[in-house]
């Protein structure tokens, strides 16, 4: 059965416009908070296939999502590299072993050998796959990971960080180091998806969460040059698989025309208005998003929204989903309407 997500990364024509979440298998959804204690802790839920899969699906059953997201995380990479990551409660992801060095670097495991190791996200998508197909409606799987510089900034700062200054005294008196880094963790990725791809997945995301960390000047060198690479790797041995890239937060890179690159969708924060992604990318790439996630609080403000990117788009070349990740707090309901007022104004019946 032909999948209306995939039909509208390609830009084709549907009879409504699909939308999505991202962080959408989460901590709003009681049944996930279910599933994650019975599983033990976070990274134990990503570990285990069968219970990664059934929150995956949570989100199609219960907020009637037109496409799943495996469940995982972007950390599991440098995890498997040899960085060791624990999730420290308030305080976000922590690797305790920060790369700081060449030998650092050397140290850590890198090419297929690494994405190897990622065995339990294989298995993930391949469970996943059956339970999909066996459902026989026309549900996309979205696989995942993250932009070379948005891995290495946890690489780097060891955590989330609000200034990334190291990663940063990094770009500017250490460049070679920190292409090296990126260059590493690139070749990783590329295998990553290839065998996501490989095991089942219909799509792949690439999230550039922290892109705004870099100036624009030099955004292209460190960071979107690498997903471009990434996108061109996959798009040459995989030309039916739509690849989407969502930089978070590079409107002045976008308004200098700056955006290039064989990839399928642009994923577009809620910080850039749509009219100008609309402008200066909607002819080259089908547009994903971009509702200010804070919006879901409020029915109304998310019904005003949604109109507002109808209006904009015409339900050509566009997937609704929101410019960032949904927040804990979220009430369900909310998440509901937002996914029937997309289907609603896209005239799904
Ligand atoms: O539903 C989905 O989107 C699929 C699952 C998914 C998770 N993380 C699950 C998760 C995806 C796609 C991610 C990506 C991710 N992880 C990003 C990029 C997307 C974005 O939001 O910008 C980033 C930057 C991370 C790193 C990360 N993982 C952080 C900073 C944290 C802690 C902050 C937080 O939200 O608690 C995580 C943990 C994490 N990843 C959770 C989930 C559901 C929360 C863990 C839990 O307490 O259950």
């Amino acid at each position: 059965m032909s999948k209306i997500f995939i039909d509208a990364c390609f830009g084709k024509e549907t009879s409504y416009t699909p939308v999505w979440m991202m962080r959408q298998a989460g901590r709003y959804l009681p049944e996930y908070m279910q599933v994650r204690e019975d599983a033990g802790s976070f990274l134990d839920l990503c570990h285990d296939p069968e219970k990664a899969a059934e929150v995956t699906i949570q989100p199609l059953d219960i907020v009637g999502v037109d496409a799943a997201i495996l469940f995982s995380d972007i950390l599991v990479i440098p995890d498997e590299m040899g960085m060791d990551l624990s999730f420290v409660k308030g305080e976000g992801p922590v690797f305790s072993d920060p790369v700081r060095t060449r030998e650092d670097l050397d140290k850590l495991l890198g090419g297929e050998a690494a994405a190897q190791k990622l065995t339990y996200v294989y298995d993930t998508i391949k469970l996943l796959r059956e339970k999909l197909d066996a459902r026989g409606d026309d549900k996309a799987l979205i696989g995942f990971t993250g932009a070379p510089w948005t891995l290495a900034t946890y690489m780097i700062e060891g955590q989330g960080s609000k200034s990334y200054a190291i990663s940063k005294k990094m770009m500017y008196s250490d460049p070679k180091l920190l292409h090296a880094i990126l260059a590493k963790v690139t070749e990783v990725v590329k295998y990553y998806l290839q065998k996501q791809i490989e095991a089942g997945v219909d799509a792949v995301q690439i999230f550039d969460s922290w892109a705004a960390a870099i100036e624009p000047a030099k955004y292209d060198e460190f960071s979107w040059k690498y997903m471009v690479e990434i996108a061109e790797y996959i798009k040459e041995k995989f030309p039916h698989i739509p690849v989407i890239l969502f930089p978070k937060g590079i409107a002045a890179f976008i308004e200098c025309g700056s955006v290039y690159g064989n990839f399928d969708v642009f994923g577009v924060d809620w910080g850039t208005p749509m009219a100008l992604a609309k402008e200066k990318l909607g002819e080259k790439y089908v547009l994903q998003g971009n509702m200010e996630p804070c919006r879901l609080y409020s029915k109304e403000a998310t019904t005003e929204c949604v109109e507002a990117l109808q209006k904009i788009m015409g339900g050509k070349r566009h997937i609704f989903n929101l410019g960032h990740g949904i927040l804990p707090d979220v009430p369900v309901e909310n998440a509901k309407h937002f996914v029937s007022e997309c289907h609603r104004v896209s005239g799904k019946r």
